[in-house]
């Protein structure tokens, strides 16, 4: 009998204040018509102020848990992904285990920033296939606008803040179709460490430091890196452009994903795109595009999911809904 991790539920969390553009030019020297035609992005969402990456993630679980009917009992581990905890330690899934109210079980972080849900998810298919874990909360959250510099503004028009989350759950499957994660696709190139980073952080300054971004070389690389790992894990599952019915790439920029999808030759029309009003949101925007169309996808439809962040990581994923 072969385990598959299905997705049982998803769901997400977008914090209440709105930015605009608009907002954002009345702050620093920017423009509506700049930030829409470079990023494709017309607003982020922004954490009040007190309110935690844990607590964007506790929404977020909440609402998947809701959608695949589960209770606290059912979930045997969370797999965390952000690169903004709460605290530098503990993990912030200790404290999201300890709201949702779960009381066994594994429950920590992973940092691989924009690649983060992608990199947790592979986890989850891991402890799943080996039997180690039934049903697996995943949550992507990040609160960046805790470390932008609100003053640059060659960055900090370009990310958002917000959760989302998705339960996958063991299922035996020995059809020809198996429905679950068919397979991922993983890549770190740590001598881009510099290209995307924070300046600060516990051991090198002993403070928490703003992101900093070569951002033209960002792009250069996901752009190439995002097209050989989408090429490369199609060719391992056989999959043609044909063959997907929804692709899910990571939202930090439209232009990235236009670009990606045009030397791929993907459908427009079955690639989704929520960076509009999410902004980069970072390990949280696959969920978080989840959030928004996951009830169009129909099962037994396949999925492609890819994404590259800071490190530089990246990685791509394919499952059948
Ligand atoms: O998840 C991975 C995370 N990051 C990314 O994926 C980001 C990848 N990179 C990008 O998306 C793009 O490189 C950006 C959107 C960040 C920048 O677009 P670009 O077309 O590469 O612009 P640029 O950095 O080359 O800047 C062009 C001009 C510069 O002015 P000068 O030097 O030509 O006079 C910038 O100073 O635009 C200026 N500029 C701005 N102007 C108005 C930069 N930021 C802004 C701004 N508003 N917010």
């Amino acid at each position: 009998m072969a385990l598959y991790a299905r997705v049982i539920g998803w769901g997400g969390y977008l914090p209440e204040k709105v930015l605009t553009n608009d907002d954002l030019a009345k702050q620093i020297d920017t423009s509506d018509e700049w930030i829409f035609s470079r990023t494709g992005i017309r607003q982020r969402h922004i954490a009040a102020e007190g309110e935690l990456t844990s607590d964007l993630a506790v929404k977020a679980a909440i609402a998947a848990m809701d959608r695949a009917k589960i209770t606290a009992d059912d979930v045997d581990m969370i797999i965390l992904s952000t690169v903004t905890p709460d605290n530098t330690f503990p993990a912030t899934a200790a404290r999201v285990q300890a709201k949702l109210g779960i009381k066994g079980g594994a429950a920590f972080d992973i940092g691989a920033a924009c690649a983060g849900f992608i990199y947790a998810s592979s986890l989850a298919n891991n402890y799943i296939k080996t039997g180690y874990a039934k049903t697996i909360l995943v949550i992507g959250v990040e609160t960046f606008s805790r470390i932008v510099d609100w003053e640059d503004r060659t960055t900090c028009v370009l990310f958002g803040d917000g959760a989302g989350a998705v339960i996958y759950q063991a299922h035996e499957d020995d059809s020809d179709t198996p429905r679950g994660i068919l397979g991922y696709e993983l890549h770190t190139d740590g001598r881009l460490y510099d290209i995307l980073r924070t300046d600060g952080g516990p051991s090198e300054t002993s403070s928490m430091g703003h992101l900093t971004m070569d951002g033209r070389e960002v792009y250069r690389h996901a752009v190439t890196k995002l097209v050989e790992v989408s090429q490369s894990i199609m060719a391992a599952h056989n999959l043609a452009v044909t063959d997907l019915d929804w692709i899910i790439p990571h939202q930090a920029n439209a232009r990235i994903i236009a670009a990606t999808g045009e030397r791929l030759g993907l459908p427009e029309d079955r690639t989704v795109l929520t960076v509009t009003n999410h902004a980069n949101t970072s390990a949280a925007s696959i969920p978080l595009a989840l959030m928004e169309m996951g009830h169009k996808i129909q099962p037994g439809e396949t999925v492609l999911m890819e994404a590259l962040g800071a490190g530089l990581v990246w990685g791509a994923m394919v499952l059948r809904w």
